[in-house]
């Protein structure tokens, strides 16, 4: 039986900067604190909590911090990016910021922010309760409106007069997207479509898909709450029966078909590269 891990998994570019972040601010020898999990990966997090990083879970956290001695504290903004408010809010606790947005979901904000200046209404495609999509929408300057399925494309009516201007959670679903887009070309919109799906995401969902549809049994690793992973666990499961979402090791109870030839692994943006290697041995040495 063989074990391939997929072309591309594990930490994207984005996540490995903001986890690198972490490391190196806590050699500043200030009090670390993270705006909420700096990946959705509980064993990463541990590891740093272990280091004395303090994770602040919301936003009613953060205005309860006493305001601090300036240079005594640095809050690290994650991946996903927040809404602009935060950072005034960190400002006026006189915490320093460390932002760790990643480039491609920081361009988004610049994005909208311009497309709002030239009389467009934002449209992201995404879920709007993930924190990306709520930090996108807190760099809208004007009401923004959010559609996650392609049904909620074909109900939405747009602000009568307003061109749109469509942006995408960058772990949003190609084909998803695409289809989206087209509802809104056939219903006759004028559309300025943004394609901000990141490469990372479509590269790892490519060779999931691609590996998914060869293998007899697919896992996916990744944490309970990681957008990617999901969709990832989606992808395999439409071309492979046997697909497992696991997020440690301890998850996996394999149970192979007896002709399993290949079994297939990948894993979300946010798993390090550890774990992976555990999993694949594991495979290989038990089966
Ligand atoms: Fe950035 Fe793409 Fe990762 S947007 S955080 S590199 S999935």
């Amino acid at each position: 039986m063989e074990v391939k891990l997929a072309e591309c998994a594990g930490f994207c570019f984005g996540v490995k900067r903001a986890v690198d972040t972490v490391y190196e601010q806590l050699k500043t020898g200030k009090t670390i604190y993270t705006y909420g999990p700096i990946v959705h990966n509980g064993e990463v997090v541990q590891e740093l909590t272990d280091k004395g990083v303090i994770v602040l879970q919301n936003e009613e956290e953060l205005r309860s911090l006493e305001p601090k001695q300036e240079g005594a504290a640095a809050v690290i903004i994650r991946a996903h990016g927040v809404p602009e408010r935060i950072y005034r809010l960190l400002e006026e606790k006189g915490l320093e910021v460390v932002d760790a947005t990643c480039p491609f979901v920081k361009r988004i904000h610049n994005i909208v922010r311009k497309k709002i200046e030239e009389g467009y209404h934002i449209v992201i495609f995404g879920n709007p309760g993930h924190p990306e999509v709520e930090g996108i929408v807190g760099w809208c300057t004007e009401p923004a409106t959010v559609l996650e399925q392609p049904n909620e494309a074909m109900e939405w009516t747009p602000p009568a007069g307003k061109n749109l201007c469509i942006v995408a959670q960058t772990t949003f679903n190609y084909n998803k997207f695409n289809n989206m887009v087209e509802i809104f070309e056939n219903r006759g919109y004028n559309v300025n479509v943004v394609n901000t799906i990141c490469s990372a995401t479509e590269e790892r969902q490519r060779s999931a898909s691609e590996l998914a549809s060869q293998a007899d049994v697919m896992i996916v690793i990744g944490g309970r709450h990681s957008s990617n992973t999901a969709k990832l666990y989606e992808i395999c499961s439409e071309k492979c029966a046997h697909t497992y979402f696991i997020q440690t090791l301890d998850d996996l109870h394999l149970e192979l078909p007896k002709a399993a030839r290949l079994v297939g692994i990948t894993a979300g943006a946010s798993t390090p590269n550890k774990l992976i290697e555990e999993v694949q041995n594991y495979v290989r040495i038990n089966f």
